[in-house]
This record gives C-alpha cells, structure tokens and sequence, in this order.
C-alpha cells in the first residue's frame, strides 16, 4: 500500500467515522497526515499554554478592564515571537524589528481559502469572532476542530482598529528569531479576499499606528499575499506586477528618513486593489493624502528629504548627473544638508535607484516620461541652491546664473522670465498689473514655494500616472469587487510639532472615532440581530476633539482659514490669539496663556497643545499660516504653465491662472478629502467588512512605551467595547459541534434543534444564567472563564474519545489489513491450485495420446510402415532391442562389441588409399621407433611425412643428372658437423634406393651406401642430431657423419626404410661416440636445456643442448586428430 492509499483510507476513515458520529475529531495521527496534504493540522491547545502564550485575542482576557493584564497578555505573546493578536476582528501587531519566517510563501498557502479561525492571528486573515486559540512551544493550537464550517458573517462585523506602535529603530536586528511557526500575517488579507469573493462584498482593510510600526510594511505583506496566492493570467500579472512595483515608486517620492523611522511615509495612501469575477487582480487606484511638501525645503536635524533626491545622486549614471547638472554629492545640495545626514545606514540608495528606475519601466513609464521626471527633482535642488544677493532699497537679486541656466533648461522655461519670477511680484492694482521686487526673504520664501508646489504637484501627477497604468480596462465586464487598503501617516509627536504633526494627527484622530463607533455599531447591530438587550458602554468618545479641530466656525481649521484669508495684518500669533478667543475654554485645548502654570513651564509661548485621545501634543504655530496658504506667487504659476516640460504643463494648468477664486486653504483640502476618506468607509461600514492591523515595535519589551501605545491607539476602549456585554459568541451549530462531546444526551449527535441542544448542552455543563445568554442563532457566553472551563472540559474528554478514536482506527487498520492479507492468501492458493490441476490434466491428456496411438497402431501392425503405426512399430522394436539387452548372455554382448569394432576397423580400412597407407606405413614404423623413446617424436606425429623437403631450385639439376638413374627418395636439407672442429655446414640430404648422399650445391659430397650403412644413432632428446656410421676402415669414407636435421623423426624414419635397417637406429640417452679416421673418436654430448645450442665444448666434445620443455602430450593428439580429420 503506498502512502496515496493510506492517505485514502485514512480520509474515508475519517469521514466514516465523523459520519457515524463516532468521534468529532480526528486523532493526532490523522490529523498529521491531514495535514501533510497542505491543510492545517487542527491541534487542540495544551492546557497550560494559555498561562505562557496568552491568549490570542483579548476579548477573552479575563480581566478585560485592566491595562496590565493587557499588556502582560502581549507581553507574554511577544516573547513567544506571537507579534499578532486579535481584539475581536481588529489585529493588533507588535513591530518585531527583525525578520520574523512568518512571511513566506509557505505561510501564504497555509491561509490561503482556510477558515479564520483555523489558523492564528495575522494580517492576511481576520478573525471572525471570539475563538480561542492558543500557541505555545512553536505549535499552532486552535479550534474549533472542523475545517469547512462556514463562517457566521454578518455585514456588521467589521475591522475597526488600528494602531502602531513605534520606538527608535533597532539596528542590529536580532538574529533569527525562536522557531515558531505561529502568526502569521496573512489571516486578515485572505479573510477580507475571501469574504469580497463568496460574498460579493468590497473589503477594506485600515491600518494605521504611530509612525515606524510597521503600517507600510503591513501594507506591503497583504499586497504580496495577493500577488502570490491569487489566481495569474498575462494581463493579471501585469496588473501584480504593476501594483507591486508602484510601491517602491511611490516610495522613493514619498517616503523619507525622520527620526521615527528611516522609511517614514510622508503622506498618506488609500488604495483600491480591483479584483474580477474569478478573484484576480485586474486593476487598482491609490488616492493619496497631503505629501509633507515642507520636507522639500527643509528638514529636521537627523531627517532626510525625499528618498529620491538621494537615490539619484548616489545611483545615477554619470551621464544622466551631467546631463541634470549634477554633482554627487548631496552635501552640495542646499534642500541636503538641513537635516546634515545624507547617508542612512540603513538605507542603500544606489540599490533603491535601480529598484526605482526598473518599476518605473513595469509601471509604463517611457524614456521621456522618466526624463522629464527625472529633469523636475533635478531642477528642485538647482532651485535650492539659487543664491540671492541684495540690490539697491533692499530689492533681492539671483547672484549666480548657473543654476538659472540649469533651470531654464530642465524646466523648459524661459530663464530671464525665471529670473525675473523669483525675484518679483507680480500684483493687479485697480486693474493694472504690476512687478513689484521681493525682499531677500520674500524671494527665498518665493523660491521655497516654488519648489514645494514642482515637487508636491509632480508627486500628484506620478500618483495619477501609476492610476493610469493600474485602470481597469476591460469594458466587457465593468462589475469589479474592491479591497481597500489603507496606509495612512501614524500619530506623531515630536519635539517641535508643526502644521504637518496638526494634520497627521488630526487624521488618526478621525480614524479612531471610525473605528470606536464601527465597533460599537457592529456590536449593537449583533445584540439587535440576536434579540439581545443591549447595555451601553461607557468609553471615550474622542468625537470632541475631531469637533475641536473641524467644525465649522468654531474648529481650529475653520479658525486658521479665517486668519488665513482676513485682510489686515494676520499672522501666525494673531492666529493662536484667536484661538485663545474662541475656543479657548475647551477641555481639549490649552494655550500658553490659557495653562496653568505647571504646563506653562513646558510650553512656549507660540505653542498650543490638543489633548488628543492618543495623549497632549504640543502644536508650534509658527508657519501655520503660511503651510496653510500654500501660496505660489502668480507670476511663477505663470513661468510654470509656460514650461515645455510635459509633466509641468500639467501640473500647471493655463486654467488655473484665470480663476479668479482663491484656492482651497491645505487644511481645508485636507479636511475635506478625510472627509471623503471617512465617508467611503462609514459606507463600507454598512455593506463591507474590513480589516485594520495595529503594531508596536520594539526589540525588547518596553512597558512604558507600549502602554503609551495602548493608550493613544485606543485599545483598551476598542476592547471595552468590543467585551461590553459578552465575551464569546459562536453560532448554535459550532457550538454545539465543538463541545457536544461533553454531554451525554447532545452526544455522538444531537436530532433536534440546535438551540435545544445548546440549552441542554449548558444546563449539562452547569452555566448559570448570568454566564450567558441564547441568541436567534448563536449563544453569547459573558466571561471568559465560563469557556475557559468549557475548554478544558473538553481537553480531558478528549483523551478519552482519543483513545475510542485510536482503537477504532486500529481495529480498522488491522482488519483491513487481516483482509487483505486473506484475499491475497486465497488467490494465490486459487492460482496454486489452477496450475496442479492443469498439468495434471496434461498428463493426463498425453497418457491417453499415447494408449490411443498405441491401439491404433496395433491394429494397423500389419500394413506399410505408415503414420498410424510408425508409433507402434518402433516402440515393439525398440521394446524388444531393449528385451534383448537384458536378456543377452554376457559373452555374447562382449562377442558383439568385438565384431562391432572389426566391422569399424573394416570399414575404415576400406576408405584408406594407398597414398595414406604409405603415409600410415611410415608413421606405424616411426611409432614403433620412436614413440615414448625420443622426447621430439609427438611434435611429428601431425605433420604428414613427406617425400622431399627441398623446393625444385634447392636441388641442383647437376645431382640428379650425377645420381642417373637412380631414383631420389627422399630428400632434405640438413646441417654437417665438421667431425673436429664441429664447424655447421648447410647440406642436403638425398635417399635412393641404393644409398644416401650428402650434397653441396651440386656437388654429390659423399655417397654412402646402405649395405656400408653401420647403424644410426640419434639421443633420446629433443634435438634432431644424428650420426650416421659407417666403417672406418673405408677410405673413401672419412669417417662417421653428424648431421642434423630439422625434421629428425621423418629423415631418419625414411633412412631407416630406404636402408631397411630399422633395426640399426640406436637411440642414446647421454653421449654419442662417433668414430673420425684413423680410429679416432668423437664424443656428442646431449644435454637438456631451455635454448637449442650445438657448439663445440671446452672437452672437446660437441655438445648439443635440446630443449626440455614441451606441450603436453594433448596437444599433439589434437593436431593429430585435425589432420586425420582434414584427410577423410
Ligand atoms: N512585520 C515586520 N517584521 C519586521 N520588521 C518590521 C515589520 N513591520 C515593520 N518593520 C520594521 O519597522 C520599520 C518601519 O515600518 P514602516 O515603514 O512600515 O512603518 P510605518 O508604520 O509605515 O511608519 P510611518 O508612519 O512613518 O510611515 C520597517 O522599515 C521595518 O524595519
Ligand atoms: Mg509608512
């Protein structure tokens, strides 16, 4: 069984089961390999793991009301690497300062389409309602235990909260965090996507905390989380692409260094991400929200500008700085070196260039639209560096023309007209228009505002340029859904609070309101749905400082508007005198007139303080009046709208110069597009749900910062709301399916209707009736520890129902198994059998073959030998050979093998010619000579004998002529040993009938006759020396003759026939004597040796060494049968 079987039947297993209402949760075991099909393994919590990890959501803090049990429960969490926790639907995140493995393309698909409550808190997915969940020793515990129940959602559950916590930057991030594989971030991006898709709803998701806790980074996860885990087509990839990388765009124009956050937004972002009917995303649109345009001009000490003044100058190719006119080096840069802190470490602004330029290109941006971009920051910083000098009655004039010539060029402007702009103004009096020079200052602040409203204005045409590429285009089908997302500044407070500290923080304010009273809305709107009394809630409404700041007439807004537009001498104190005047009572404001005097001990006098909900923000007046105005002098608009730079031609429209009216103060445009903001989510508010992500950074746990952070994020209130009456709803069917366990009558499954069986259930677990109440649909429990005790009720049970749930599993497998097992046994006994009963069945078949054709062939005996009786036939005869060979007598079987073999000797003969018998008369005689008696003699057995070893020309025509007519038996070439000084000589050899010759070339040398043949001798060796002798006495002879001959055995078989003196061939073992003339006598000497060798010894005696080693005898009797073989 391999492990896709297994996993098989481990499902079905477990549906069966479920099915019969054996048990409601899979064992672990199951549940693991559930699991590693890529679903979450649903784990109970251990018992003990609330007391360490806290809990996941704070409605279910016992003790809700108090701050420091709040922060001990994240306290708790953050030490365990938990940075997310819910509060009902809103998540609450703590800014970990270090990369946390919770972001990864793993965790996505773990929440992608899961359930919300199946996995633990994070930004992709929102918590539905009060579930417990708890985490401890890196293991995810939750319930309820089913995956699939569909969530009770109603339209009124909404994201509320937000919050960021912030502290000073952490730069040695701490190494890899603790293995945990808990929180992730994604539970709050899948929950709203998920919801937008199965409910048709649109979606937003606000986050918003102070400045540095991670809101953009939220942002950022939630839009990558989309990016991978939502379905792909060509042009939807396009549209990720370009949603992605409109990011680090918007970034590097609108994001800066401050002393909170090296990449701190500076101005606020709503985005639509525009999803079609399959779920892909297929367009987007981002509003943005007043750019801190002050920044342009001037930053604080430790502050930087705009990351992308930096990243050109440090990345930029030295072409394109030359072409811009410039250096790289932003020290030389006037709007610089404010802050005096160009390099952040933190911050690598070449890699960010080229992260730049390339989303530039994803975004749609061509050559020219990056150019002239680029040609506008550029001119910012000549702008910058404009030094004015004095003239004459105080008049400001430009001392130096290079940046005027830049200028002039990068803007496409006419530079004396430039010149001329930054250095008057241009005023209509009764009708006629008029320059009137500016003073030093007034032309610096002139050129300031110039740049302020490029810069400003250009970042509003990227933002509509980035629109443009992300537009939804495909008319076919206009029905689109939409998640917002909301990335909005964070609450700040600085040393030195300006206009921009007064919006920003004007704008949480709002949101909090927002949240506080979607809050409260959705938990009325709850009670009312379930029929249950509602109680009010006593919390802090900040709706009074948004009054403060806001209202009409009596706002501070409307109050510095005023100040702004009067006629007369109106200035930045004048403006703070009138605020003394008309709301100066108010509980939310002081002023340093108005304070008492331990405030005024830390208050300037150009100073207000609000009393936000967040805490006291002390508001310098200075420059309010003119950040308000946000005034660009006429006749600059004017050199603007002429520019042949595109992008500033439509910055400054032609338009805008003839309208008369005086636009909109910045304050009252930023009021009124918060306005908007709060109008589309108070309407998302009915038909949407959202979700928000509040953080605090921190690489240890700073109690004084995070408490200050709970305060101003509003938490406790958000929470105070959300656990006004009750601290855990669940709708009848989970209930009742999570714990139906618990009660005997409501277990394995209860028949009737869920809110009896919930009644029974609980009157079974003993609650008392101020512990809860019963809904329409859902059960309402008040206290935390009511679930807590259910909870751990259910955790003991559990072991039991485990072990019911192992044995059940058990006995399944080991009778599936059993079973198996036996259907195995009895195929193969099947298939043992089948084969047995076969081949009995051949035999069977053949035996009767066999006794048929013997009949048959018995009664067809006496015909032709025919294929009917062939059979018989030979089987008689062959029966009765074989009759015969046990019953012969012994004799008569020896008798035959006897005549068997003449009659194979007879028959051999007969095919014999007389050539081979020749041949074979020769070798019998060889044989009889020198078989086992010459070593050499089995080298010559193969070799045929033949009658002449010598070629036609070898033999002179002068030898046959002198041998006449007799006849040349035999002839070969041998070598003569001189008798003394054993000197070889190359002669031949003749046989006739009558004698042996020696010959020379032509010269018969000696004849010697066989009758005066005395004898031959040859050694037992394997040499081929041998003497012929001869008498002594015979003068013609000159004694004994040696010879040798490399066919030995042949020539001296021949010598012996042709002499007839077989008789006489001696074969010697050791020395042959030899007689020489005159009587005397030559001794041979035959050794065995490795090496043939004839050589005269130092004795005197010639010594004739043989080789000792030959093949074995083998050898020779298969070269003797090929040539007996190659002869028949
Ligand atoms: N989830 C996180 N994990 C690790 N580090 C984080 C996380 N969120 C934020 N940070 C760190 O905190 C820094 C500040 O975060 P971010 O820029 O998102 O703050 P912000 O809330 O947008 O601040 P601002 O209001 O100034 O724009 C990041 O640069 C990053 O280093
Ligand atoms: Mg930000």
């Amino acid at each position: 069984m391999d492990v896709a079987d297994i996993r098989n039947l481990m499902r079905k297993t477990q549906a069966s089961i479920l099915k019969n209402g054996f048990l409601g949760k899979p064992s672990d075991d199951l549940g693991n390999v559930v699991a590693s099909d890529g679903v979450r393994a649903m784990m109970e919590s251990a018992l003990t793991a609330r007391d360490r990890v806290g809990v996941s959501d704070f409605v279910l803090l016992e003790n809700f009301t108090s701050e420091a049990s709040f922060i001990e429960n994240l306290r708790k969490r953050f030490k365990e690497n938990l940075i997310y926790t819910y509060i009902g639907s809103v998540l609450v995140s703590v800014n970990p300062y270090k990369d946390l493995e919770i972001y990864t393309k793993n965790h996505m698909e773990r929440y992608r389409g899961v359930n919300f409550y199946e996995v633990s808190p994070h930004i992709g997915k929102r918590y539905d309602l009060r579930h417990i969940e708890e985490e401890g020793d890196g293991a995810r515990r939750e319930f309820p235990p089913f995956r699939g129940i569909p969530l009770n959602r109603e339209p009124s559950e909404l994201m509320l909260q937000e919050l960021v916590w912030s502290q000073k930057r952490v730069e040695n991030r701490l190494k890899q965090q603790r293995g945990t594989d808990s929180s992730d971030v994604y539970a709050v991006g899948d929950n709203a996507y998920r919801s937008m898709r199965t409910e048709r709803k649109d979606q937003c998701i606000l986050i918003s905390g102070e400045s540095g806790a991670g809101k953009t980074e939220a942002s950022k996860k939630i839009l990558q989380y989309y990016a991978v885990t939502c379905p792909v087509s060509d042009q939807v990839q396009t549209v990720k692409d370009r949603l992605l990388q409109s990011n680090p765009v918007l970034e590097a124009f609108g994001n800066a260094k401050t002393l909170r956050n090296d990449n701190s937004s500076r101005f606020g972002k709503y985005m639509d991400i525009q999803f079609d009917f399959k779920g892909a995303p297929v367009g987007g649109h981002i509003i943005n929200y007043l750019l801190e345009k002050s920044r342009v001009v001037h930053q604080n000490h430790g502050e930087r500008n705009f990351h992308i003044f930096y990243q050109m100058i440090e990345g930029g190719e030295e072409d394109l700085l030359r072409s811009l006119g410039l250096e790289r080096n932003p020290q030389q840069y006037q709007y610089l070196v404010k802050g005096n802190c160009p390099k952040v470490s933190s911050i690598n602004d070449r890699s960010e260039w080229k992260l730049v330029r390339k989303a530039l290109t994803v975004i749609g941006f061509n050559e020219d639209d990056v150019e002239e971009l680029l040609n506008i920051i550029a001119s910012v910083l000549h702008l910058g560096n404009i030094q004015y000098g004095e003239a004459e009655e105080g008049n400001s004039c430009i001392t130096s023309d290079t940046q005027i010539k830049y200028l002039a060029r990068l803007l496409g402007v006419n530079g004396a007209v430039l010149t001329e702009a930054l250095t008057h103004k241009k005023i209509i009096a009764k009708g006629e228009e008029l320059m009137s020079p500016l003073n030093l200052e007034q032309a610096s602040s002139a050129r300031d505002a110039l740049s302020k409203a490029v810069y400003g204005r250009t970042f509003t045409w990227l933002v509509n340029k980035i629109n443009a590429s992300l537009t939804y285009t495909d008319d076919s089908s206009k029905h689109y859904s939409v998640i917002g997302l909301l990335d909005i500044y964070g609450f700040e407070v600085f040393q030195h609070n300006s206009f921009e500290q007064f919006c920003i923080n004007y704008c949480n304010e709002k949101l909090q309101q927002l949240f506080i009273e979607l809050t409260l809305k959705s938990e009325q709107e709850e009670y009312e749905a379930e029929g249950i009394t509602w109680e009010p809630v006593q919390y802090f409404n900040n709706k009074i400082i948004c009054d403060l700041v806001e209202e009409k007439f009596k706002g501070i807004i409307s109050i510095l508007d005023e100040e702004c537009l009067r006629p007369g001498d109106a200035n930045d104190l004048t403006f703070l005198e009138k605020l003394e005047d008309t709301v100066g009572g108010h509980a939310h404001l002081v002023t340093h007139k108005l304070a008492d005097t331990k405030t005024r001990k830390v208050m300037a006098r150009d100073e207000f303080r609000l009393l936000h909900y967040a805490g006291e923000v002390n508001y310098n007046v200075n420059g309010f009046l003119d950040k308000n105005n946000d005034l660009l002098f006429r006749n600059l608009k004017e050199v603007m709208c002429m520019s042949e730079n595109k992008i500033l031609t439509k910055c400054f429209d032609r338009e805008e110069l003839s309208d008369k009216k005086r636009p909109d103060t910045a304050a009252t445009q930023f009021k009124a597009s918060l306005a908007k903001l709060m109008e589309i989510l108070m309407s998302w508010s009915r038909r949407t749900s959202a979700a928000s992500s509040p953080m605090t950074p921190s690489r240890r746990f700073d109690e004084v910062l995070i408490r200050h952070q709970v305060k101003y994020l509003g938490l406790m209130e958000n929470l105070r709301v959300r656990r006004a009456g009750f601290a855990y709803r669940r709708r009848y069917e989970v209930f009742l399916q999570r714990y139906k366990s618990l009660c005997p009558d409501t277990w394995p499954s209860w028949q009737g209707k869920l809110r009896e069986g919930v009644a029974t259930l609980v009157k079974h677990l003993g609650y008392k009736p101020e512990e809860y109440k019963m809904g329409r649909s859902k059960i309402f429990i008040r206290f935390p520890k009511t679930l807590f005790a259910t909870e751990d009720a259910l955790e003991t049970r559990k072991h039991s129902l485990a072990t019911k749930l192992q044995a059940g599993w058990r006995g399944y497998s080991q009778k599936t198994k059993f079973q198996k097992l036996r259907t195995s046994a009895v195929r193969v006994q099947a298939w043992w059998r089948g084969i047995l009963a076969r081949r009995r069945a051949q035999r069977r078949r053949q035996a009767a073959d066999t006794i048929r054709r013997f009949v048959k062939g018995f009664i067809y005996r006496h015909r032709e030998r025919c294929p009917e009786n062939e059979y018989f036939l030979d089987y008689v005869r062959y029966s009765f050979l074989m009759n015969l060979r046990r019953n012969l007598p012994k004799s008569a079987s020896e008798q035959l093998r006897k005549l068997c073999m003449q009659n194979m000797v007879w028959s051999y003969c007969k095919k014999i010619n007389p050539e081979w018998k020749h041949q074979m008369e020769q070798k019998m005689i060889a044989s009889e000579l020198f078989k086992d008696k010459k070593d050499n003699y089995p080298q010559s057995v193969p070799k045929l004998f033949v009658s002449t070893r010598l070629n036609g020309e070898d033999l002179n025509p002068k030898v046959l002529q002198a041998l006449g007519s007799e006849k040349m038996k035999y002839a070969v070439p041998v070598t003569k040993y001189d008798r003394r000084g054993y000197k070889p000589r190359p002669r031949q050899l003749l046989l006739t009938s009558n004698c042996a010759v020696i010959v020379e070339e032509g010269k018969l040398k000696q004849r010697i006759e066989y009758e005066a043949l005395k004898g031959i001798s040859v050694s037992s060796l394997s040499d081929g020396v041998f003497v012929l002798h001869v008498p002594s006495e015979d003068n013609k002879q000159k004694g004994d003759v040696v010879l040798q001959s490399d066919h030995v055995i042949e020539t001296l078989t021949k010598i012996a026939i042709c002499s007839d003196k077989i008789n006489s061939i001696n074969i010697i073992q050791g020395s042959i004597k030899y007689s020489v003339a005159q009587g005397k006598e030559g001794i041979i000497d035959f050794t065995p040796g490795s090496e043939l060798l004839v050589a005269k010894a130092k004795n005197g005696h010639l010594s004739v060494v043989s080789l000792n080693e030959y093949p074995p005898l083998e050898h020779y009797l298969r070269l003797t049968s090929e040539v007996l073989l190659s002869l028949n």
